[in-house]
């Protein structure tokens, strides 16, 4: 239940991160078209211990592409869903790709989507008592971005075609990594709402962050009620009649989620802002007044499914789950605990041994967070360039991300009435000036870009003219 209200403010915020992507039917489905493509990439990049291989799927438009003119590459580096999914949340890419001459390439993230090694190859490798999963790495991921984009500019007689990297979310944060490991492959990355820094934070950052911005966005009272709810919601689940009782109040049951309002924190608090947080009835009455405004937002609901995992991930498969939580189980962990004083929720502790050991009776993995430090840089990255990190403040992942320049050439963009990768969205009238000006600052970065690599291009020919 407790998940259940963090997915509620989520909603709000404009959808999460980690683990809650994008929901296809709150989308443009079917606005943009492309052609749908497989690539052959080795099961493992990193030795020549195995040479089985599977595909991976990649969407690509070339209507805009100035090829002659060597006009840029944009890759979105996929995240942990269906591609499709993110093409079409990504209106940023194809608004701005006619005016780059440009073309758009959408890969999707291994073991995702329609890029999962097929079955027969899963059980060859266990018939020799090996995890398959094992071969779900960033590092894996990222190399397979390389080596199809690689492929695809050597496809199309592209060699002098730049390459940026857009991602969102964990997407950024592939964005991020690929421009550092590969900056021979990739000119520049547009890295948006990545919790860049996930791991390396106080495990209280994302709740403190959740609940700063309800203060904030919302009134005096809303982070008070809600934090009273939880002991009423404990005393109400102890006896039968209270369990009756809010069973009624909640309508529980099949929810249905359509566009939020404009301002949904604003909306969410808006119904807790009479809420007399000692009473509990009422606290519990008006929480669900709250609630409803994303559960049933069109009206038609007749109760709501609380349990229902699908509510919070309607673009997921379980496949997708699945290699998610393993995925949170080996290198990307994000360590949460509260406080109830800085936190909206009851305090509790994070405990790794614990966490660990269900990692351990689920995949069989031991989680390491050092991994992704040790290969990336951690809270170090000053040695990388060409990167623009932007982060909205009405998304609490913002507290996960890069908030301040850390050179000329590694950026960051704050979005004051931002949320969830909103730069990355279609242009929209609703927009608030602050996205406008972030994406203007991502187009001109991306220019520069552009020009630094085709400058250094002739750097390099003159180096290889003296042989
Ligand atoms: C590429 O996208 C543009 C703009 O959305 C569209 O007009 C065009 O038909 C698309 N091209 C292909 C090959 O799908
Ligand atoms: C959903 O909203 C409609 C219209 O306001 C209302 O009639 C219906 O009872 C609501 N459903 C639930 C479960 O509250
Ligand atoms: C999305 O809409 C389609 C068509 O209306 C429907 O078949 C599908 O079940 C919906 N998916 C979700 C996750 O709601
Ligand atoms: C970083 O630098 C850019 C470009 O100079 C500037 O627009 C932006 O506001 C700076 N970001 C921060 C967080 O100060």
């Amino acid at each position: 239940m407790e998940k259940f209200y963090l997915l509620v403010a989520l909603l709000a915020l404009g959808g999460s991160c980690l683990g809650d992507e994008v929901n296809e039917n709150d989308t443009d489905s079917g606005v943009y078209s492309y052609t749908t493509n497989f690539f052959t990439v080795p099961l493992d990049h990193f030795s020549f211990a195995r040479r089985e291989t599977f595909k991976i799927r990649y969407l690509v438009n070339d209507t805009y592409w100035d090829k002659k003119n060597n006009g840029p590459i944009f890759l979105y580096t996929g995240n942990e869903g269906s591609v499709e999914a993110f093409a079409e949340n990504t209106g940023f890419m194809w608004d701005i790709a006619e005016e780059f001459g440009a073309a758009l390439v959408f890969a999707e993230h291994r073991f995702y989507g329609q890029s999962s090694p097929p079955d027969t190859l899963k059980y060859k490798l266990e018939n020799s008592k090996i995890r398959i999963m094992g071969y779900l790495t960033v590092t894996q991921t990222l190399a397979d971005f390389a080596k199809l984009i690689t492929a695809f500019k050597e496809e199309n007689g592209a060699e002098n075609s730049p390459v940026i990297a857009f991602g969102g979310s964990y997407g950024g944060v592939l964005t991020a990594w690929l421009r550092m490991k590969y900056p021979h492959v990739v000119a520049g990355g547009i890295a948006s709402s990545a919790p860049f820094y996930l791991g390396n934070v106080p495990c209280e950052t994302y709740d403190a962050s959740l609940a700063s911005i309800f203060g904030q966005n919302g009134n005096g009272n809303c982070v008070n009620v809600i934090r009273k709810s939880w002991s009423y919601l404990n005393h109400l689940g102890k006896t039968s009649k209270g369990r009756k009782w809010l069973t009624k109040a909640w309508r529980m049951c099949d929810p249905i989620e359509k566009d939020l309002p404009a301002n949904p924190v604003k909306a969410f608090c808006s119904e807790l802002q009479d809420t007399d947080p000692t009473n509990e009835k009422q606290v519990m009455r008006d929480m669900f007044q709250a609630i409803n405004i994303y559960m049933n937002n069109s009206g038609y609901a007749t109760c709501f499914d609380y349990s229902d995992d699908s509510m919070y991930s309607t673009s997921y498969s379980s496949n997708d789950d699945t290699a998610f939580n393993y995925q949170s189980c080996t290198e990307l962990i994000d360590p949460e605990c509260d406080d109830g004083v800085h936190d909206f929720f009851e305090p509790q502790t994070w405990d790794f041994a614990e966490f660990a050991q269900q990692c351990y009776d689920t995949y069989h993995v031991k989680p390491d967070a050092s991994r992704v430090n040790l290969f990336f840089g951690g809270k170090d990255i000053i040695a990388a360039s060409n990167i623009v990190f932007s982060n909205g403040l009405l998304d609490p992942w913002y507290a996960y991300g890069v908030l301040g320049n850390l050179s000329d050439s590694l950026i960051a963009v704050i979005i004051r009435e931002g949320a969830h990768h909103l730069d990355l969205r279609a242009a929209n009238e609703a927009d608030p000036p602050s996205v406008v000006t972030a994406r203007n600052l991502e187009k001109t970065m991306i220019k520069q870009w552009i020009s630094q690599y085709h400058e250094n291009q002739v750097k390099i020919q003159n180096v290889f003219a003296q042989f």
